[in-house]
Order: C-alpha cells, then structure tokens, then sequence
C-alpha cells in the first residue's frame, strides 16, 4: 500500500506519517518512511533550494516544474523500488501538496499541475489522510519549531487559511481516497483516529 499524509504547515502530519510507520512495523510489515520534497538523494536536493529563501524566490510556475522533478526522481529511486519490493510506503506529503499549495493557494494554477501530473507522475496512494488542524494554532507551532526550512510559514496566516480550505476541497474532490482526520489533542489521539480510518 501506498500511504500518503496531508496538510497546512505545522499540522503534525510528519508526526503522524513516523506513528503509523512505527505502528505498522510493529505489526511485523516491511515500511519505508519517506517524505516530499525529497526522499531520493536528487530530490533532497531539489528540497533545499524550495524551502530556503524568501516567499518570493521562485514564481509559483517554476515551483510546479520543481516540485514535479523531485516527486520524479522519488518515485523512481524510491516509491516504485519499494512497492515492487512489497513494502508499505508511508510519505509525509505527495501530489496533493502541489494542488493545494501550487494549484490553489499560491496562484490559480490547478489546470497545469494536472497537466505535468498526467505527463510525469501518474500515481496516486492508496490512501491520504489530511490533517485537520486550524490555522492559528498550526502557524504558532510552526515558529516555535524554528529552523531554516521556513519558506512557505514566511507567507502568513492568510496563506495556510487558504490551505486549509484548498484542503478541505481536495478531500470533497477525492472522496474514496482522501480522509480528514481531525489534528486537535495528543498525538496518540490522533494516530488512533488515523488508524481507525485506515
Ligand atoms: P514540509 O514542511 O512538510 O517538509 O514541506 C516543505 C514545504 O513545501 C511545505 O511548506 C509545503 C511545501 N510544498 C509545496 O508547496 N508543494 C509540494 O508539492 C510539496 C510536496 C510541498
């Protein structure tokens, strides 16, 4: 199976997506963790030049073509290998960040991130679960969590309101794929809803 985990920045999927790899492991399955932009050593380095710098770095245009390669390279070095192999892949984000964060929230352009998705990727997961969590809360987790790979935090409250609702719309879009999954209260709350689910 291949599982993907969804939403704004600092919602908690990156925790969720290490909690049911641990839990599926503990089951006895082969998993592999891996995560977007990057999971391949080519892709990783696509990743540095998208979450450093300023907001403005790059126009959304050139993000699609970006974020297209590195999700590439994954899913040859990485998501395929791993699935033909048999295991379970669990990424901490995969396409549906490029609808949401290119194709609606940074500029209207969902009509070409399905174009180069159709020409160059052509895979969905099994499953997604999105993580539900308002923004507010999420924005002040991201600043405490600090670091270097702040660039799309930079963007503001206003930006991951209209994640949020981007989101929420791809879930309506995809409704036997895609889950809500309601982000608020301890982790291992939220990794029981996230099981529940799956
Ligand atoms: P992360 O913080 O979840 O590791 O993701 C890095 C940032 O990249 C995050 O702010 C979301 C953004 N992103 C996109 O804008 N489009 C994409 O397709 C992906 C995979 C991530």
């Amino acid at each position: 199976m291949f599982i993907s985990f969804e939403g704004i920045d600092g919602c908690g999927k990156s925790t969720q997506a290490r909690l049911l790899a641990d839990a599926l492991r503990a089951e006895g399955r082969h998993v592999v963790l891996t995560r977007e932009p990057g999971g391949s050593p080519g892709a990783e380095e696509i990743r540095r030049l998208l979450v450093e710098g300023t907001g403005e770095r790059w126009s959304p245009e050139t993000e699609c073509l970006l974020f297209t390669a590195a999700r590439r390279d994954h899913l040859e070095r990485t998501i395929r290998p791993a699935l033909a192999a048999g295991r379970t892949v669990v990424s901490d984000r995969f396409a549906d960040s490029t609808r949401v964060y290119q194709g609606a929230a940074r500029g209207d352009l969902r009509g070409i991130v399905d174009r180069l998705h159709a020409l160059m990727i052509g895979t969905e997961p099994d499953r997604t679960f999105v993580i539900d969590i308002d923004p507010p809360t999420a924005v002040a987790r991201g600043h405490a969590r600090g670091g270097i790979e702040n660039r799309y935090e930079s963007l503001g409250l206003g930006f991951q309101q209209a994640l949020a609702g981007g989101f929420r719309a791809l879930a309506r879009e995809y409704p036997a794929r895609v889950r809500m999954i309601d982000g608020s209260g301890a982790p291992e709350d939220v990794a029981a809803r996230v099981r529940a689910a799956l």
